[in-house]
């Protein structure tokens, strides 16, 4: 990624705040447009493996049409680029379409509730797979996070197994995303925009096939008849919304990750999910209990101490 250190002296500190802090509400109001969006899909045409792929394509697309046209510059990428962005690829996919899922199967609140938790999946991660020790109130930070997610799965109302592990294997994925990303871009002169744009032109190569073979077109062709029959033509405009906010949010994600360090990010992440969380509940009506809301406010509580204790 380029560094994050060139940018900070040529602005005033305020200048630079004012362009994080309007990344972070563009990154944060996108992403709510996608989440309402692509459950209002997922209602009326529950095919995950589709609508993932969908939205991978669709930002494919914008990028490499912006390429042709020179409205962005194109990124120059040699082979070994392509190879080290691989894994990243691999991870994204997974755990794009393993969230997809989950959010087919339980609200989209429960879904990033679960998510919340992407935190302590890192510090397990790091320190089962890579050997890194953390300090002490690090590992403590953990026990909200997963305290407050396991309150937050028992009281579920409508809890469903696979919406649940699908939110699990989306943190682990993303987890692994984010050390392979940090491990391969050191160095590297692609921009956040265009690193995002060649991630989701591989990650489109490795789904498509798989998205056949776990649904493929005739289920698709059935599913979209009732869809049709029970929602009308808008349902083609929710999906042309999901995918189009899909990429947009992500796009802006990796262009404030070239300015912000990998903590920042997380905490932002963090807030971005009480937003979906509580604009999703308002509006798909999602029944919640009071103690599954105090497990979801523990677990959110839990990546703010994770993230202080962190720093
Ligand atoms: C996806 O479909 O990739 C997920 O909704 C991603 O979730 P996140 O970007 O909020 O982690």
């Amino acid at each position: 990624k380029e560094s994050k250190t060139q940018v900070v002296p040529v602005q005033s500190e305020g200048a630079q705040r004012l362009k994080i802090s309007i990344y972070f509400a563009t990154w944060w109001a996108l992403n709510v447009i996608f989440n309402i969006y692509n459950k209002k899909v997922l209602n009326a045409f529950p095919y995950p493996w589709l609508t993932s792929t969908l939205s991978l394509a669709c930002g494919s697309a914008m990028m490499l049409f912006s390429w042709a046209t020179r409205l962005v510059e194109a990124p120059k990428t040699d082979l070994d680029f392509w190879k080290v962005l691989f894994p990243v690829a691999v991870a994204h996919t997974i755990g794009h379409v393993a969230a997809t899922v989950s959010m087919s199967k339980v609200a989209v609140s429960f879904t990033h509730i679960i998510k919340s938790a992407e935190p302590a999946f890192s510090v397990l991660v790091s320190r089962f797979f890579l050997g890194e020790t953390f300090p002490i109130p690090v590992y403590l930070s953990l026990l909200p996070i997963i305290g407050g997610c396991a309150l937050a799965a028992v009281t579920e109302l409508n809890f469903n197994m696979v919406g649940f592990m699908g939110a699990m294997i989306s943190n682990l994925a993303f987890v692994f995303r984010n050390i392979f990303s940090k491990r391969g871009m050191k160095g590297k002169s692609v921009s956040g925009m265009n690193y995002y744009a060649c991630l989701s032109i591989m990650s489109l190569v490795i789904l498509t096939p798989f998205a056949i073979a776990m649904e493929g077109p005739q289920m698709w062709a059935a599913g979209w008849q009732k869809a049709l029959a029970e929602v009308g033509p808008n349902v083609v405009w929710w999906i042309a919304a999901q995918s189009v906010f899909y990429h947009l949010y992500n796009q802006v994600s990796y262009m404030s990750l070239d300015q912000i360090s990998p903590l920042t990010f997380s905490i932002g992440n963090t807030m971005k999910r009480i937003s979906v969380i509580v604009s999703s509940i308002i509006i798909f009506h999602t029944p919640v209990r009071a103690v599954n809301a105090l497990g979801a406010a523990i677990a959110i509580l839990g990546t703010f101490l994770y993230s202080q204790a962190k720093a």
